[in-house]
């Protein structure tokens, strides 16, 4: 039994040490991080996510995203991944405050995805889109669009959309109000998704980054980005006869119709689907924080993100 004392105690010491050091001090220095204020209390930033979007992050947990995608940008020395443009800063505590689990990732298969809510708004020049609320990527509840023009305003995750929204929607007659869209879409099997009706390109396919684009992607990745590696979440998705009218909710399969489900036949996101992809376009940290200062202008035009992927 000799020994025996010397070797529990610089066990228990180890354990101590490492408790100590990874756990209460990142606790006293982060952990009760405030949202960031402007001195007049406004330009709240970060803001919770929506009931769907949390519920999305459930989604997105239970079908393993993270095993392919992290959601951190790290600082410009540590990575490439502001000269990717996967975000305009590097991440920082405070963004993840209002989230119970951090999809912080460890291995990136695809890209990060901590900005891909915010993608939208570098990708669609001169193109319409509201975020449909339908589809789930309604601000957060009490959020006010005031200013959203304003880059300051653009970062929070419903600022950040309205934003998109206001510096794209340079004609205002290309936002019909949900539902009033003609049913058929012409050369397309189905209605791009309700509210996004506008957000399409010349050629009938959902603009990237809306919520008909996810949708699409989710459901058949190689539709959207040809060699993609993305599992196909086909399970999100239902299948069912066009009975009458096409679905508005349906996902529109222009330019590839291989992808779709065959004619007479239409493909539905289930509730996850929406939710998970109300929390996909939240996923926003655009909005400048102090401790987080961007080396790059913030104001300079980002690369498409499908340029990012390389
Ligand atoms: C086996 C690895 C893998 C898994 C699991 C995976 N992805 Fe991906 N993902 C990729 C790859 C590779 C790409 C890049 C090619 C593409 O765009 O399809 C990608 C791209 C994306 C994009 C587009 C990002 C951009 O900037 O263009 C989104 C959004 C996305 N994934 C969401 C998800 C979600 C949500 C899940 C979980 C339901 C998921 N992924 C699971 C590998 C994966």
């Amino acid at each position: 039994m000799r020994g025996f004392q010397p070797l529990f105690l610089g066990i228990f010491a180890i354990f101590a040490f490492s408790w100590l050091g990874m756990t209460v001090v990142p606790n006293l220095q982060i952990g009760s991080l405030n949202p960031q204020t402007d001195e007049d209390g406004a330009d709240i930033y970060p803001m919770p996510d929506s009931g769907m979007a949390t519920r999305g992050a459930q989604v997105y947990a239970a079908n393993g995203c993270i095993y392919c995608h992290t959601q951190q940008v790290r600082p410009d020395y540590g990575g490439s991944d502001l000269e990717r443009k996967w975000g305009e800063r590097r991440s920082a505590p405070r963004d993840y405050i209002f989230q119970p689990i951090a999809f912080l990732g460890k291995v990136r298969r695809g890209p990060d995805l901590a900005n891909v809510g915010h993608r939208q708004a570098l990708t669609e020049k001169g193109a319409a889109a509201a975020p449909s609320p339908a589809a789930g990527a309604a601000p957060a509840p009490g959020q006010s669009p005031a200013a959203p023009g304003s880059p300051a305003a653009a970062g929070t995750p419903a600022a950040g959309t309205n934003a998109a929204a206001a510096t794209v929607a340079a004609s205002p007659a290309a936002l019909p109000p949900a539902g009033t869209e003609p049913a058929a879409n012409v050369q397309t099997s189905a209605p791009a998704m309700v509210g996004n009706a506008a957000a399409l390109t010349a050629d009938g396919k959902p603009l990237p980054y809306t919520a008909a684009w996810h949708h699409r992607h989710l459901y058949n990745p190689r539709s959207v980005n040809g060699d993609s590696d993305m599992p196909a979440y086909h399970f999100l998705y239902e299948k069912r006869r066009i009975s009458g009218e096409v679905s508005p909710d349906a996902i529109n399969f222009a330019g590839d119709v291989d992808a779709g489900p065959g004619a007479g036949w239409e493909i539905i996101p289930s509730y996850d689907a929406k939710c998970l992809v109300a929390y996909l376009m939240s996923r926003d940290q655009s909005h400048p924080l102090k401790e987080a200062k961007s080396p790059v202008i913030a104001a300079a035009p980002a690369a498409p993100a499908t340029e990012a992927k390389k």
